[in-house]
């Protein structure tokens, strides 16, 4: 297992559609691996493919927040929402990809997600609470949404100005 970088914001990459998985290999399940690794070692509760410059629909994911409570790695492989609750809920969101930036973003409380897993089964599951705010998060990733698309267009621009700054001083710093 090996850490990968993380893109971050703005890029091209963030931005596009993700293709679908048609098989799941030893490179997946290396990509899978690697990506949970990426995502503990940040730390974060969600991470999609492109943010490491994978560009197939893949995400990992693990909302297990209290302390001593057994990890729930999940890994989810095409995944379609299928349904979504009417009653909706704000959560201060952040992203692994735009460090140091939240916001509030309001989304359905619940959703069912269809997904394949790493072993080739079909999964069905329903989120709620914080698995259903990253959930919908990471599958907006592989449509190339990020969280600050849903902000008024002056707060998002804020952010990307303090993004691209970041990204300049990172660049800086390497010469
Ligand atoms: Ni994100």
């Amino acid at each position: 297992m090996a850490l990968r970088p993380i893109i971050l914001h703005p890029d091209p990459r963030l931005k596009a559609t993700c293709k679908p998985l048609t098989g799941i290999d030893r490179d997946i399940r290396h990509l899978a691996d690697d990506m949970l690794e990426t995502m503990y070692n940040a730390p974060g509760i969600g991470l999609a493919a492109p943010q490491v410059g994978v560009m197939s629909r893949l995400l990992v994911m693990d909302c297990v927040k209290e302390e001593g409570a057994e990890a729930r790695p999940m890994v989810l492989i095409n995944p379609e929402v299928t349904w979504t609750s009417e009653e909706r809920n704000v959560y201060e969101e952040g992203c692994l990809s735009i460090p140091e930036q939240f916001a509030d973003v309001e989304r359905p409380a619940e959703v069912e997600v269809r997904w394949i897993g790493l072993d080739g089964e079909e999964k069905t599951e329903r989120f709620d609470g914080l698995w259903a705010t990253c959930v919908q998060h990471e599958i907006d990733h592989l449509d190339g949404r990020l969280f600050i698309d849903y902000l008024k267009p002056l707060r998002r621009q804020m952010i990307t100005r303090k993004m691209v700054k970041l990204k300049r001083e990172k660049e800086r710093a390497r010469l």
